[in-house]
């Protein structure tokens, strides 16, 4: 090969690997990203397929869900068609974990469970020790087969919905036994965890399972909703102090009881709960025990973001929108219904709210945060940016500038997890000569600053050794 022809490919090759270190968020927390795949179902502009996943926004994706045939002690896919390729089936395992070829820094899971699969399966799997040596290699041979990087276990819950007392211990097992196999092959075990204060008294021994799991996901929203008969927030992030329905208690009470920090993901809702109402619309009024639904998730009680903001962005629908301070809520209400006398109510988490549980988990030096679902969130970029984000940061002038509408709740959390570490930095000593010109600008200014400046230099350093080679 010729000199020239060696130093285009050292330019390639360098070129390839600062392309490949950037396909990620910029700072060095987690963001993990549940998609609802059966989201692909629901009619119109709220069809999420993989397609319109962005990797670039997340470090970490879990694909949701799949089941458990107890018959075989064995993970099962839920719906053929979607997730694998037999039978001219559309793959969505491999179309999923494929796209870490683009996107490197990329870790896919597997979740088995979730609301629907119940929990008496899961009790009886692990209750007998040869199902779950039985479970623990096929879930390995499995997750691997279709190249996941992990499992993420949503049983919900131990203990719970036809469950057993001795849950508690035998999920310890699981996890134990599941971490010995995947260790062997370098897989992530991660588990979604309730975080009402009666699941985890009951379901988890949270020093233990913390031990083997990579990370624990913490289910904090569905604090409040149609099922109280009352008007209240679906994810509060504080609450008064003798009353655990907060995202505050739940992390601080599996702080409490011996979580690592290093391993607590905050998960935040990209949805909200609803209420019908007689009464004016507003917090603890007397509801319907149903809620209303969405023309995309058609589910009752429960409204994607992007359902939401739909309406919220159309001037002429009637809908007002009101923050709450206490517990960086939102909460939006229509106008009464002339021949039902009903009020429709939402409460759900705007980019504010976001913004300020992300500035808590950096406060409490978490893991990072995980959102359940990326498939609400507003993907196709159809409402009006929130612009009051960075309200409540006191060192944060201007919302950063964004090169894309779509996102809104996903594109706030990367920035606010860089603003938040800023925002919580120990104030800079006072120059105390105002003469001194000192440089401004916000850290992550100096930051992109600095790396621009190194590959600058690199580049110039390039071109300058590829000029002295051609001169001789
Ligand atoms: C539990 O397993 C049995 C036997 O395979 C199955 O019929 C049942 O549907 C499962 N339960 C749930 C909630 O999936
Ligand atoms: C906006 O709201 C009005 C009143 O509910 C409705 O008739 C109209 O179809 C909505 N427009 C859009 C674009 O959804």
């Amino acid at each position: 090969m010729t000199l020239k022809g060696a130093w285009v490919l050292l330019l390639l090759g360098s070129l390839w690997a600062s392309v490949a270190a950037r396909t990620g968020p910029s700072h060095d927390k987690v963001v993990v990203c549940y998609i609802s795949t059966w989201a692909i179902y629901r009619p119109e502009q709220g069809a999420y397929g993989i397609d319109n996943f962005d990797p670039s926004l997340c470090t970490h994706v879990v694909y949701a869900f799949a089941g458990l045939d107890i018959t075989q002690a064995a993970i099962k896919s839920l719906d053929p068609w979607q997730d694998l390729k037999e039978e001219y089936g559309k793959g969505g395992y491999e179309k999923l974990t494929g796209l870490k070829r683009s996107h490197p820094h990329l870790k896919v899971s597997l979740a088995i469970g979730g609301w629907n699969e119940g929990s008496a399966n899961y009790s009886k799997l692990v209750a007998n020790d040869l199902l779950r040596g039985q479970f623990v290699k096929q879930v390995s041979s499995f997750v691997r087969k279709y190249n996941f990087d992990g499992l993420d276990l949503d049983w919900e819950y131990p203990t719970q919905r036809q469950g057993k007392p001795a849950d508690r211990e035998n999920f310890v097992l699981l996890t134990k036994e599941l971490r010995e196999e995947f260790d062997e092959h370098g897989l992530l075990l991660t588990s979604a965890i309730g975080a009402s204060k009666k699941v985890i008294d009951e379901a988890y021994d949270v020093r233990q399972i913390s031990r083997y799991l990579d990370f624990l996901h913490i289910m904090c929203y569905d604090y409040h909703g149609s099922w109280d008969h009352r008007v209240g927030y679906n994810s509060p992030l504080s609450a008064p102090a003798d009353d655990p329905l907060s995202v505050k208690f739940s992390i601080d009470y599996l702080l409490k009881l011996g979580a690592p920090p290093s391993k607590l993901v905050l998960g935040l809702p990209f949805y909200g709960r609803t209420f019908k109402t007689v009464g004016e619309g507003n917090v603890n009024d007397a509801s319907d025990g149903v809620g209303f639904r969405g023309p995309y998730t058609r589910e009752d009680g429960f409204l994607g973001y992007n359902e939401i903001c739909r309406t919220l962005s159309n001037r002429t629908s009637g809908w007002t929108q009101q923050w709450d301070p206490s517990t960086s809520q939102m909460l939006a209400k229509s106008e009464r219904n002339v021949f039902t006398q009903d009020i429709h109510v939402v409460t759900y988490d705007s980019s504010r709210s976001i913004a300020n549980k992300v500035l808590y988990a950096m406060s409490k030096r978490l893991a990072g945060v995980m959102v359940w679902s990326v498939d609400t969130d507003d993907f196709l970029g159809n409402c009006d940016l929130d612009e009051d984000t960075y309200a409540d940061f006191t060192k944060v002038k201007t919302a950063p500038r964004r090169l894309n509408q779509n996102y809104p709740l996903l594109r706030t959390i990367n920035e606010a997890t860089g603003l938040a570490l800023e925002e919580l930095a120990p104030p800079e000593p006072q120059p105390d000569d105002s003469d001194n010109e000192i440089p401004h600008g916000s850290v992550a200014d100096r930051k992109n600053a600095g790396a621009s400046m190194v590959s600058l230099s690199l580049g110039a350093t390039t071109v300058f050794l590829l000029l002295h080679r051609l001169a001789q």
